[in-house]
């Protein structure tokens, strides 16, 4: 399924240059094929302001979270260390902003163009450890594939 999905956001991402269908396509189709994948979302940077993250296109329940300061969450962690974070249980983290009472595990993967982090793809699970070695490097991969459609872009 990840192969797929990874194809299906391939081949949209080739017809379009609107960067908010591209997002919204990948939400749509990572979160409606794969069930443990509960809440998909992205997180862009403000060009203006690289120290706030700015909700976009995302699946699932709405958040409170629609800024997050580069300095807090997990969301912010990924983009203050410059790689992808696993959190098995966010309970036990004290960088956790929670978002729904239901969610027990989440990935954050920053997007990069031309290795700048421009932004980042977030999910959360309702399932514990829900993202093992694999789904962390087809995550990795949707990551690229939107990097690399801003870097055609610009
Ligand atoms: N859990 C994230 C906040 C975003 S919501 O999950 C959608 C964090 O800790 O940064």
């Amino acid at each position: 399924m990840f192969r797929e999905i990874l194809f299906d956001i391939e081949q949209f991402a080739a017809t379009t240059t609107d960067l908010a269908a591209v997002q919204r396509f990948t939400v749509d189709a990572i979160a409606t094929r794969l069930p443990h994948y509960d809440w998909v979302g992205f997180y862009m940077l403000v060009p203006e302001d690289r120290t706030m993250l700015v909700l976009g296109p995302f699946h699932g329940a709405p958040t409170d979270h629609v800024r997050i300061p580069v300095a807090q969450g997990i969301c912010g962690a990924a983009v203050a260390q410059g790689e992808t974070i696993v959190v098995d249980d966010v309970a036990a983290d004290p960088r956790y902003l929670s978002c729904s009472i239901e969610t027990r595990s989440e990935i954050v993967v920053p997007i990069r163009v031309h290795g700048e982090i421009v932004g980042e793809i977030d999910i959360d699970s309702h399932t514990p450890a829900a993202f093992g070695a694999k789904d962390r490097s087809f995550v990795e991969e949707c990551a690229a594939v939107v990097g690399n459609f801003l870097e055609a872009a610009s």
